[in-house]
Order: structure tokens, then sequence, then C-alpha cells
């Protein structure tokens, strides 16, 4: 099995976890490069569902290794609990879990910012999961992080948290008129934490490229999606992290030169979660449909999420930036009772066709959807185990999309369950 990258190529919620879950049989090590406990990635085993926010999904596969590589954010008490979690629900975590010594540590103070900032700009807000992600990537940018192993020394944890707290209480006063943290709870509480951790640290780059020197295949696991890139996405209606294939490189440590496949997750429709432009967005009696039919609320969050048709302007530049070289859909059954489908081909801006999305947000906002219309194939297939057994309308519905993305669909999935997918 080649080195893979697995990232999503709308706005994010694609059905990562359980594609991971289908690739990791074949491969040795799953390792999470971006992103924090922002993500939920759902796999449905055997009737039980486990969702996953910050240990790659492999876990749940015996004989795995699984890391959470230096680009992550990551929140020990999170960590912990679903640590725990899994344990309780008998599966293994001991040594298959490894955390990188230079990941960034989520810290109270992160979780109050982003909370407080997206209050105070009120209806300019981006809709942020409320999990401390954009404020611990920006203490990381501006080198006053708090890494995993500055935490592992006592002592410079201690001296980093209380110049963090100093330039934090005076923000959350003055700025925020909000109670300040104290030094000696956090400290107390991350000790512990600590102690719980330590024997997972690893020193990923050297880790994983020896691996691979020894034969070992990895599976990188993406969270979020391109749309949702800090550089690529809909800013700044966005992550703070790279979402994208190359975030796989520089978020573990490893090489472009030993990248072999990119696979882009696709839902068979589209969905988005937050604020930010959405141009194939349903109108709301349809919304209301496709949302119940395919349980469109947040893994993490529970919030509702916005649904629309499938955008073929958005996702074949996903395939350009990511280098897709293969892709994977999604719930294709939530469309079987849908009489037409439709596929957006073009977005219109004033008397122009764009082949791409444009980069100024306001631009976002104003684009029109250029839509294609297919025959819809009304009958159920959750059922159906591979391509030939589709319905035909289904079938064309499909290669119309690699047609379009230029790109073979080599997964698809009919269903929430282990089972209900099949390759092509
Ligand atoms: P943040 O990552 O919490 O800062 O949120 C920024 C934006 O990304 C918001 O619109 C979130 O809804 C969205 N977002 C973050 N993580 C995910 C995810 O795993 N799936 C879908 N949307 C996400």
């Amino acid at each position: 099995m080649p080195n893979i990258v697995v990232v999503g190529a709308q706005w994010g919620d694609e059905g990562k976890g359980k594609v991971i879950d289908m690739l990791a049989d074949r491969c040795d090590i799953i390792v999470r490069f971006q992103g924090g406990n922002n993500a939920g990635h759902t796999v449905v085993v055997g009737g039980r569902e486990f969702v996953m926010h910050l240990i790659p999904s492999g876990i749940l596969h015996p004989g795995k290794y699984c890391l959470i590589g230096n680009g992550v954010v990551v929140d020990p008490q999170v960590l912990l609990e679903e640590i725990e979690g899994l344990r309780a629900s008998g599966i293994e975590v001991e040594n298959n879990l490894g955390l990188s010594d230079q990941a960034h540590l989520i810290l109270p103070y992160h979780k109050a910012l982003d909370k407080l900032r997206e209050q105070k700009v009120g209806a300019g807000k981006i809709g942020t999961t409320g999990r401390g992600i954009g404020p611990c990537y920006a203490d990381k940018a501006n080198r006053v992080g708090i890494r995993v192993a500055d935490w592992m020394d006592d002592e410079v944890f201690r001296r980093k948290l209380a110049m963090n707290l100093e330039e934090k209480n005076a923000l959350f006063s003055r700025l925020y008129q909000a109670p300040a943290f104290g030094f000696e709870e956090i400290y107390r509480a991350y000790a512990g934490f600590r102690e719980r951790i330590a024997r997972c640290v690893v020193h990923a780059p050297v880790f994983l490229n020896e691996a691979i020197a020894q034969g070992k295949s990895v599976l990188f696991e993406g969270a979020q999606g391109t749309w949702l890139d800090i550089d690529h996405g809909t800013y700044p209606y966005v992550t703070s992290s790279n979402a994208t294939a190359g975030g796989a490189c520089v978020g573990t440590g490893v090489p472009p030169t030993k990248i072999d496949r990119v696979m882009g997750v696709v839902k068979a429709y589209t969905t988005r979660v937050g604020e930010g432009p959405f141009p194939t967005e349903f109108p709301p009696d349809l919304m209301g449909k496709i949302r119940a039919k395919g349980k469109e609320f947040g893994a993490t969050t529970g919030r509702p999420r916005r649904c629309g048709w499938f955008d073929a302007i958005l996702v074949k530049s996903s395939v350009l930036i990511n280098g897709i070289t293969e892709i994977a859909v999604t719930k294709l059954d939530v469309l079987d009772d849908s009489p037409r489908v439709k596929i957006c081909t073009a977005y219109r801006l004033g008397d122009k066709l764009l082949a791409h999305p444009p980069a100024a947000i306001d631009r976002w906002q104003e684009v029109e959807p250029v839509y294609e219309e297919h025959p819809g194939w009304l009958k159920d297939t959750s059922e159906v185990t591979s391509f030939e057994e589709l319905p035909p309308q289904a079938r064309r519905y499909l290669k119309r999309l690699e047609e379009l993305l230029r790109v073979r669909i080599s997964i698809i999935s009919v269903g929430s369950k282990r089972e209900q997918a099949f390759r092509v």
C-alpha cells in the first residue's frame, strides 16, 4: 500500500472518517496532520457509532499505529476523554497512539478567546466551533504557543504559561471585560494531564520517515475540507490550518516526495457548517428534506448543516489544489428520493462565466450557480454493493461527475455502516 493523503474536497463533513476506516486496513500508520477537536470523524462498526475528534479514525483497527502530528492543535483534556471513551468501548489505546512533541497545546484561554471574539463581532462572526482552534494557531504563528515538548518540561511550561497569561489576561480585562485566568488552576490541571499523556509523546518526523524507509505505509487523515483551508478556502470563513494535501507534509515532517496518492472525499451533494459563501445552497423546502435524510447535523457541535447541490466548480479546483488522484463519493443514497439532481458547472458573476471560484470574499457572495439538470433514480441504493448494480441514472450522474472533474471515482458509499460502501 502506498502513502496516501485523504482530504475533504468540499467544506468538511464529507465522510472522511468512513473512507479512512476502509483504507486503514491496508496501511500501517494513520496520522492526523492539522486541525484539532473541531473535527468529528464518524465511523459505524457493528451497529456502534464512534465519533473521533482528535485520535485518527484508524484506531478502530487492531494492530495499527495512530499518530497526532505536529500540525494538530491538541486539547489534552479532550484527548484523555477520547482515550477513556474508546477504552470503555473495548478499543485498545495503549502503545498504538503517539503524539508529536511539536504539536501545539490548546489552553483554556484559547477557548475563551474564540467565544468572546465571535460574540463581539456579532453578525460578522465566522461561526467557529468554539474549541479555541483559531487563537491557538494564532499563538503558534505569533511564536508564543506552547508545544508538547515545552509542556513536558515543567520549568519551560511554567515560564511560557505565565508569560501568555500576562498578555491574555490584559486582553480579557481591557478589551472584553471578562474575568482573568489564574495561573495555579491551569498549571495544576495541565500538569495532571501531562502525567497521563507523557508516554505517548514521540518525535514524529524521525519516527515517520524511519517507518517509511522500512517499507511501512502511512495514511494521512485530513480534517475539515479544502474550502475551509486557511490559504485556499473561502477566507475569512475558514478554519485556521491547512486542510489541503500540502498540509500533510507540513503537519507531519514527511516530504512531498514520499506521498504517492491523494484521495479527495466528496458528498454526492454539498454541505457546510458555519457562515460564509455557499453558491449552490438549497432553497428551504429541499434543505429540510436532505438535511433530515442525510442526518446533516454537526458531529462536533450538533449544529444543523447547510445543504446544497453538488458544486463541480468547487471540486474541480480542489482536484487542482490537492493533486487529487482519485475520488470517494459518499452519501449517494441521500439523493435516492430526488426526482431530479443538479450539478453546478459554472459560476456567473455579472456578465462573466467563471471556471474557478474568485478570491475576494465579496465576489464569492455574489456568484450565481449555473446548473445542468439530470433525472433522479428514485430507487433505494443503500444495499447496492457494486457500481453495476446502481440504477442507470445514478451511474450516469457519477460518470458525469468523473467527466467534469477529470478524475476517477474509486469508492462509493451508500450509508453510514462499514459494509455500505464499495470500490469501483
Ligand atoms: P474553527 O475551526 O472552530 O475555527 O471554525 C471555523 C470554521 O470551520 C467554521 O465555519 C466551522 O463550522 C468550520 N469547521 C471547523 N471544523 C469543521 C469540521 O470538522 N467540519 C465542518 N466544518 C468545520
